[in-house]
C-alpha cells in the first residue's frame, strides 16, 4: 500500500491585499529591490517596463501587518517603495495617473517609475514621494517652479498677455552661484530645481525631521547633493541674506514670517560675499541647541559641527562673520517667491512683506504665487 503523501514545507502565502508598489530606474534595480524585498519576506506579484527604461513593480507583503515595516526596510536600503496601490492590476492605471508635471516646455517634476526621457528634457527634477510634504505636482509648487526655471515665459500661457518673469527680474535668468533659500523644503523639490539650474548654495529649511531626510535623499537621487544644504533650524535664527528665498507654504504662516523672509532677501548694492557656511545667530535659549546647516551629503561640505541634541552649544557655535569684499553696485536686490495662498490672501501678505514689492504674480487653478523684490 502506497504511503500517504509526505506534507512538504507550507507554500509561501501572498497576501493581496497587502500591497506595495516599487519603481526601479533599470532592469538591475528592479532585479534588485525583489531580491530585498524576498528577504523580507515580500513577493514580487508583476512587474512592468514603463518606457525609457524604467520599471514599476508590483509587490506584495506577507499581510497587512507587514507593509508599514517592509516599506521602511525597503526604504531604508535606498528603494523607492510606497504602500499600495490596492491590485496588481490597478499598478499601471495608478501609474499614468501619479505621471509627471511638466510646469514650462520641456521641465517637469518626475517619479522614480515616470517614464521621461531625462537625457531628452530641459530639466527633470525626480521625487521619490515616499516620505510626503507633496511630491512636486501641486499647483503652490508648480508656480513656483515655473518661474525659477523658465522665468520668461512663467505665467504667460495661463494669464493672458504677461510679459513672464525674466522682464521683471533677469536675474532668474542664471541662477550660477546665486545663493537660495527653500522655506518648508518639504521633499526638496524647489531646492533641488534650483540647484540643478545651478544655484549654490541651496540651504533647505523645514521645521519636520522627515521633510529633510526626504530632501537630502532627493538631493542625491538628482545629482545635487553637494549643493543642497539641509537646515535644522527655525527661520528666525537664518541670517542669510540670499539672492533667491522661496517659500511654499500656508498663508497665515508666511504673513507671521514675513519680517524674517524680507530680511533674508539680499539687498541692492549688498556687499558680495564669498560662499561659505551659511551663519545663524546663536539660540535664545541655550538648552535649544545652535541652529545648523550641513550638505545633504555628510561630509560633502565644511559646515559647522552639531553637537548632539539636547547638549549646550559650546562658544565655536557661531561662526565668525564672513569677511565684505566691499558694496557691489550691480548687485540688483534679491528676489522672493512665495505660493500658497489664494486670490483673498494677496492683499494681507503683500502688505506684511512690503516694502518688498510684487514684480510678478501668476496663477494656476485657485492658487497665486507671488515675486517680489526691494
Ligand atoms: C506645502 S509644503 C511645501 C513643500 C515643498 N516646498 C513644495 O513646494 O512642494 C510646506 C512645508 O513647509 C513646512 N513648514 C510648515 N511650517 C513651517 C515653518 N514655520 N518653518 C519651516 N517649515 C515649515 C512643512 O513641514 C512642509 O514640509
Amino acid at each position: 500500500m502506497a504511503s500517504p503523501p509526505v506534507p512538504g514545507p507550507p507554500a509561501p502565502v501572498v497576501d493581496v491585499s497587502a500591497p506595495i508598489v516599487a519603481g526601479a530606474a533599470d532592469r538591475a534595480e528592479a532585479d534588485a529591490v525583489v531580491g530585498a524585498a524576498a528577504e523580507l519576506g515580500v513577493k514580487e506579484l508583476s512587474r512592468h517596463p514603463v518606457g525609457h527604461g524604467r520599471w514599476l513593480l508590483q509587490l506584495a507583503a506577507p499581510g497587512r501587518d507587514q507593509i508599514g515595516e517592509a516599506v521602511a526596510a525597503l526604504r531604508g536600503a535606498g528603494f523607492a517603495v510606497l504602500a499600495g496601490p490596492p491590485t496588481a492590476g490597478h499598478t499601471t492605471v495608478w501609474a499614468r495617473r501619479n505621471g509627471p508635471s511638466w510646469f514650462a516646455p520641456g521641465a517637469c517634476v518626475c517619479f522614480p517609475w515616470s517614464p521621461v526621457d531625462r537625457e531628452a528634457a530641459r530639466l527633470t527634477v525626480e521625487i521619490d514621494p515616499g516620505a510626503g510634504f507633496g511630491a512636486g505636482g501641486h499647483p503652490t509648487t508648480l508656480g513656483l517652479l515655473a518661474g525659477l526655471v523658465d522665468p520668461a515665459t512663467a505665467g504667460a500661457a495661463r494669464s493672458g498677455p504677461d510679459p513672464g518673469l525674466a522682464d521683471a527680474d533677469p536675474g532668474l535668468a542664471d541662477l550660477t552661484g546665486r545663493r537660495v533659500l527653500d522655506v518648508g523644503c518639504g521633499t526638496g523639490v524647489l531646492a533641488i530645481a534650483a540647484a540643478l539650474r545651478g544655484a549654490d548654495p541651496v540651504d533647505a529649511l523645514d521645521i519636520a525631521p522627515a521633510a529633510l531626510a526626504a530632501t537630502r535623499a532627493n538631493a542625491a537621487r538628482n545629482g545635487v547633493a553637494d549643493r543642497v544644504r539641509l537646515v535644522d533650524a527655525d527661520l528666525a535664527r537664518c541670517t542669510g541674506p540670499y539672492h533667491l528665498v522661496l517659500a511654499n507654504i500656508h498663508a497665515d504662516v508666511l504673513t507671521a514670517m514675513a519680517a524674517d523672509l524680507r530680511r533674508l532677501v539680499v539687498r541692492p548694492g549688498a556687499p558680495i560675499e564669498p560662499v561659505g557656511p551659511p551663519r545663524y545667530r546663536a539660540a535664545p535659549d541655550a538648552t535649544a541647541g545652535p541652529a545648523t546647516a550641513r550638505a545633504a551629503e555628510p561630509g560633502a561640505r565644511g559646515d559647522p559641527p552639531r553637537p548632539p541634541r539636547g547638549e549646550a552649544p559650546g562658544p565655536a557655535a557661531e561662526p565668525p562673520p564672513r569677511p565684505a569684499v566691499g558694496p557691489d553696485p550691480r548687485e540688483p536686490g534679491g528676489l522672493l517667491g512665495v505660493s500658497g495662498l489664494s486670490v483673498a490672501q494677496v492683499s494681507r501678505l503683500e502688505a506684511a512683506l512690503a516694502p518688498l514689492r510684487t514684480v510678478h504674480r501668476h496663477h494656476l487653478d485657485d492658487w497665486v504665487t507671488l515675486w517680489l523684490r526691494w
